[in-house]
């Protein structure tokens, strides 16, 4: 995804959930946290307030540990899981395979597994195939399965799917992490509790995302198994993700937690995914190559519409081998934005 958009008006645009802006109610969130002194790391009155605010969400056992970015996330928290000979089963598509410059393995030291599929999803079947070698020291042992939710293809697991990967792999002495950078379109698009896709179906670590989903920055490790992890505390330091000015980050999350501002962006920004869907699924010689389950559209459409769109909307271009484009809405995105976008791809395909 390297495509740059040098005349584009900076209207908003569908290259990712990433280019939004901040929500309002973060931003005021943030300025009543802008308030007088407060302890650093972490002991602050909202990282108090947000560790309850967890609990209520996920259960008592769910402990969290806010970071800077999802890749600090996803880093960490796996580190946290394995031992120095590990491996992570995880989709070929996955953010810690393709999009983290390595870091999971430079970082944290681990072997990725990564798995071919269709879709974006691991399933019990293919987990199966790619879960061996245990007890040879020639081999990475496998000790995380690693899934997204949703998925870098804009697709859902049930909460039954997650629960099937996370019994075979307890059953094959593994545990489970949920790269979850878009838990809440998953949950508001299958009208679950957040509670549904993780704790209560045997995730054992998440990432949890906020910046997608309306924050300024701020990520968290949620750890919904104190017993899938060792020192998070101490590698989230050595891993530079230890914010001195919690607070912040902490004050994000409270904002898109404590009611119903999470569910409220989700929802709309997969309501938007859905309208362009739709609108553009009537455009002659437009095909969209993947289910539309939350915030994201894949497409394919010429390479020279693509080219000509580009220099009116933002947008990437997902594999330049098959000319598939990636369109993707956010909290912010307006039917009136989603409209004009899909007018536009039908005067360009028209021309
Ligand atoms: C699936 C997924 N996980 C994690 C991330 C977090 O990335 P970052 O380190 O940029 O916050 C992203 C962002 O694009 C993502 O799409």
């Amino acid at each position: 995804m390297s495509d740059t958009f040098p005349e584009c008006e900076p209207i908003r645009g569908f290259a990712s959930d990433n280019n939004a802006s901040v929500h309002p109610d973060i931003m005021a969130a943030l300025a009543a946290a802008n308030d007088g002194h407060q302890p650093a790391y972490g002991a602050d009155v909202h990282t108090v307030r947000l560790r309850e605010l967890i609990k209520g969400h996920f259960g008592e056992r769910a402990d969290v540990y806010p970071v800077f970015n999802g890749s600090g996330a996803n880093v960490v928290g796996l580190q946290a899981m394995c031992e120095r000979w590990s491996a992570v089963i995880c989709p070929e598509s996955a953010h810690i395979n393709l999009d983290e410059c390595g870091a999971p393995e430079k970082v944290a030291g681990l072997k990725l597994i990564p798995v071919p599929t269709p879709d974006g999803k691991l399933t019990p079947k293919l987990l199966d195939q790619y879960a061996w070698g245990f007890g040879e020291e020639h081999h990475a042992q496998p000790k995380v399965v690693s899934i997204t939710q949703s998925t870098e293809l804009g697709t859902l697991y049930t909460p039954g799917e997650i629960a099937a990967i996370g019994a075979l792999a307890r059953e094959r002495g593994m545990l489970l992490h949920v790269d979850g950078a878009r838990l809440a379109n998953a949950a508001a698009a299958l009208d679950v509790p957040l509670r549904a896709l993780t704790s209560e179906v045997g995730v054992d670590v998440l990432s949890f995302g906020g910046t997608k989903n309306g924050s300024l920055l701020g990520e968290a490790i949620v750890v919904l198994n104190p017993d899938a992890v060792r020192g998070v505390t101490y590698l989230r330091k050595a891993a530079m993700q230890l914010a001195s000015k919690m607070r912040y980050v902490s004050a994000q999350l409270i904002a898109l937690l404590e009611g119903d501002l999470w569910l409220r962006n989700a929802r709309h920004a997969n309501a938007m995914a859905a309208r362009l869907a739709a609108a553009v699924a009537r455009v002659p010689g437009v095909e969209i190559v993947r289910p539309v389950q939350a915030n994201a559209v894949f497409a394919i459409i010429p390479r020279e519409v693509t080219e000509r769109l580009q220099k009116r909307f933002r947008f990437h271009t997902w594999d330049e081998r098959t000319g598939e484009v990636r369109w993707m809405c956010s909290f912010d995105t307006t039917e009136a934005d989603v409209d004009a976008f899909a007018e536009a791809i039908a005067q360009e395909m028209a021309a």
